[in-house]
């Protein structure tokens, strides 16, 4: 028979149950805290954004305009009404037939309009190679068509000494330079010669090929157009030069307090300087201040108006320096 446990014995085994309890509450006790602190961790504010591993950054909290979504439209947008093409007008279909290069102006509205309608392209019924208008455009891409072209009617100016040639002109023009040249004395500037105007193909080959003789040809076609290329076959142009104490020359002119009056007053007679100074890149010419182009009153006012140095630009056309071939 086992021995009856001693009172020390029960102590012990008293005791060794007490400690077992103990360690028991303490591990419960333990896991609860555990896992209280666990649940305090992961949901207290900005943990996971610290730590780089919740959500992405929310939009801030201050507000932004966000676009409204566009709502269908209850009634469809006017559409808008289409402006009737310049060249389907009738009185410019009329003035075209039967007019004057100022009815044709006048039917657009003006030498502005018809400079704008001309430059954007809206109007492809003015034609800027028809020889027998002025707004004909001749350069080194522009031959006349055609190449013999010869303009009719003419006149010689009545008001301005002839220093060569007959002075003949289209016959506007020559009416226009007798104003001019009355004007320029009355202004009390001096006095005007014509020291040539029309020249025929025959005459344009015989001065090139003069100048190409004299100069060389890169020289001769900054000062002479090529036959057929030159403003002189129109009718529309005409050199001048000063003729106060005997008329001076062409080169002479420069500087001159009649060249520039020309530039301040020329348009108000419908003539341009054609071939300014510093134009040479896009006319292809050296600087003539004596060389006159005649636009008509309309145009010559549009183009002083707008500061335009060039009749390439004047009318959006490219630059010219040089032929095609
Ligand atoms: N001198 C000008 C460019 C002409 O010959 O027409
Ligand atoms: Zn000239």
């Amino acid at each position: 028979m086992p021995p009856a446990p001693t009172s020390s014995r029960r102590e012990r085994r008293v005791s060794r149950r007490v400690r077992l309890a103990r360690r028991r509450a303490l591990a419960i006790v333990l896991v609860l805290v555990v896992a209280g602190v666990s649940a305090y961790l992961l949901t207290r504010p900005g943990v996971a954004e610290a730590d780089g591993a919740g959500d992405p950054p929310s939009a801030p909290s201050s507000p932004v305009a966000t676009p409204e979504p566009e709502q269908p439209s209850a009634t469809p947008s006017p559409t808008p009404t289409a402006e009737p093409a310049v060249c389907d007008d009738p009185a410019l279909i009329d003035a075209l037939d039967n007019g004057s290069d100022a009815d044709v102006i006048a039917a657009i509205g003006g030498g502005d309009a018809f400079r704008e309608a001309v430059a954007s392209g809206a109007a492809p019924c003015i034609d800027l190679t028809d020889a027998t208008r002025t707004w004909v455009v001749v350069n080194k891409r522009n031959a006349l068509d055609p190449i013999d072209y010869w303009p009719t009617p003419q006149a010689q100016p009545s008001g301005i000494r002839v220093v060569s040639g007959g002075g003949w002109l289209r016959a506007d023009a020559a009416a226009a330079l007798d104003e001019l040249a009355a004007a320029i004395v009355a202004d009390g500037v001096g006095t005007l010669g014509v020291d040539s105007a029309f020249r025929p193909y025959a005459f344009q080959v015989d001065l090139y090929n003069g100048y190409v003789a004299s100069r060389g040809q890169a020289a001769a076609d900054l000062r002479s157009a090529r036959p057929g290329h030159s403003e002189h076959q129109t009718g529309l142009a005409v050199d001048v030069v000063a003729c106060d104490n005997g008329c001076g020359s062409h080169d002479g002119f420069k500087g001159t307090a009649h060249a520039q009056w020309l530039v301040d007053n020329a348009w108000r007679f419908g003539f341009v300087v054609r071939y300014e100074d510093g134009q040479t890149d896009v006319t292809g010419y050296s600087w003539e201040p004596w060389h006159l182009r005649y636009l008509g009153p309309e145009l010559a006012a549009a183009y002083h108006d707008g500061g335009y140095r060039t009749l390439e630009g004047f009318f959006g056309l490219p630059a010219a320096p040089d032929y095609d071939s």
